[in-house]
């Protein structure tokens, strides 16, 4: 382990130089314009794992995006380790909002990262935390000192929903057989706090349409007498939550899982401020469901929030308008056991039950994802708590988290194995939003600290 960290040690520029170089290339997924740049990402990648050492390199073609795949099998009778990571990235929008380039990586400090951070899309989510396990295998092969096999499988639709790493996991079950799936696609609590995620929420994920008269009309000559779809909109989506904002669509909490008093007893002992986190976001309160605190508020209950809506006149000065439709794109987030395509089902019945005559309601249902929550009594927790332990001199604290990586659920079904979701990100380094970065003091400690679980992973499982 020596020779490997001082593998680390002696190459960390040339490390962070090709983060860089990684974060130049514009691999947004959602966006077909940039379509060349994602399958570069997905030819850079392929020749990281090649030069830190890999063997069997495929850039694996899909309907969509490719998969990067590659493997180190040095004994078929020692475990093997499946990293899993996503080469793709969030759209950079709202671009006028970005200090500086999205995708012309540059080194500032700041207040929680005083030995500088990285400012780019994808810096964090997640492109930083998946080359830090090419890196650390790269240490690892180049010190003689891989403890178990590896496959890697890197994809480029993540933030599009993984549909076809989906059909390609399940084509392949033979190629990606594993005893763990390592991720670093998640947070730690502080950089002096170290946490493993042991939860994640899924998703349900729907778009919809209320369409009024057959045209856009003059607001004097029609308004009060026809429907308004924002208006109308507004007022259904307003009625989703009650003032305990829970959500009202019936059987929406049939089968959610309540956390027993003593787990929320202690998940609400894990460090966190309210006034730290309100001034974080400049609120003066925060919000949510009656009943819970904050941090269960953003893990442990299913949510529902708009995350886009639009429809009649936004342009310079005013224009008297009664618009003809209006739109709303609305994510629920979900947590054990609820099922996101019962959950979809439900809110498709539900919000066209609640619509008025005057207007015709449409619901079309995007991607969506089911919720995990992993075991800590596991040899791959022990070996992630251990590798932590180890580097940050502190016992991480087991988490769950408000996000979603779908895939993980997937995972338990089609390949029959568990995640550890090993992850070194801060809540705080605005991934999907303007400024995205990534910690310097992340980068590598993420590098040192996975050839640890690699190590006390294949001791744990001897
Ligand atoms: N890495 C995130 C998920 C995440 C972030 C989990 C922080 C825990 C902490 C992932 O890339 C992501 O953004 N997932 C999407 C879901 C996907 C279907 C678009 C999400 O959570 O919105
Ligand atoms: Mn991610
Ligand atoms: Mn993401």
């Amino acid at each position: 382990m020596e020779k490997v960290q001082s593998y680390i040690q002696d190459n960390k520029q040339k490390f962070l130089d090709e983060l860089l170089d990684l974060l130049r290339i514009p691999s947004v997924s959602a966006d077909p314009k940039y379509k060349e740049d994602v399958l570069k990402t997905a030819d850079f990648v392929a020749n990281s794992l090649k030069e830190a050492g890999a063997d069997n390199v495929e850039i694996c073609p899909t309907a969509g995006y490719p998969i990067v795949y590659g493997e180190k099998i040095i004994d078929p009778s020692l475990p093997t380790v499946l990293v899993y990571g996503h080469y793709d990235v969030q759209p950079p929008d709202p671009m006028e909002l970005w200090e500086s380039g999205p995708f012309e990586p540059v080194i500032k400090k700041t207040k929680l990262h005083p030995d500088g951070a990285i400012f780019a899309r994808g810096a964090c989510d997640d492109k930083g935390q998946a080359y830090m396990h090419v890196k650390a295998f790269e240490a690892m092969i180049k010190s003689d000192s891989l403890p178990c096999n590896v496959k890697f499988m890197i994809e480029g639709e993540e933030e599009v929903g993984s549909d076809n790493l989906g059909i390609f996991c399940k084509e392949n079950t033979e190629k990606l057989s594993c005893d763990v799936v390592l991720i670093s696609d998640t947070s730690i609590i502080a950089n002096d706090v170290p946490s493993i995620t042991v939860g994640l929420r899924g998703l349900s994920y729907v778009e919809v349409e209320v369409v009024g008269p057959n045209r856009d009309l003059h607001s004097g000559v029609y308004g009060g007498a026809v429907a308004n779809p924002i208006n109308v909109l507004s007022k259904m989506i307003a009625s989703l939550q009650d003032e305990n904002n829970h959500i009202t669509i019936p059987g929406f909490y049939d089968d959610v899982l309540e956390v027993s008093a003593e787990d929320r007893k202690k998940m609400n002992e894990a460090p966190h401020s309210e006034e730290q986190y309100k001034e974080d976001l400049d609120i003066a309160a925060t919000q949510g469901e009656a009943g819970f605190t904050t941090i269960e508020r953003a893990s442990i209950r299913p949510t529902l929030d708009v995350n886009g809506i639009w429809g009649g006149y936004i342009g310079e000065g005013a224009k008297t308008v009664l618009p003809s439709k209006a739109n709303a794109k609305i994510s629920m987030r979900l947590v054990p056991n609820q099922d996101s395509h019962t959950i979809t089902e439900l809110f498709q019945k539900h919000f066209e039950s609640i619509a008025p005559d005057s207007v015709k309601v449409t619901v079309k249902p995007h991607h969506g994802g089911e919720p995990v929550v992993t075991p800590t009594d596991t040899p791959e927790y022990q070996a992630a708590a251990k590798a932590m332990e180890k580097t940050f001199g502190k016992k991480p604290i087991p988490t769950r988290e408000g996000g979603s990586i779908p895939i993980v659920a997937l995972f338990e079904d089609v390949l029959g194995v568990k995640s550890v979701l090993m992850g070194f990100g801060l809540n705080s380094d605005a991934i999907h939003s303007p400024n995205e970065h990534y910690g310097l003091f992340n980068y590598y400690k993420g590098i040192e600290t996975i050839p640890y679980f690699y190590q006390y992973y294949a001791e744990l499982k001897k």
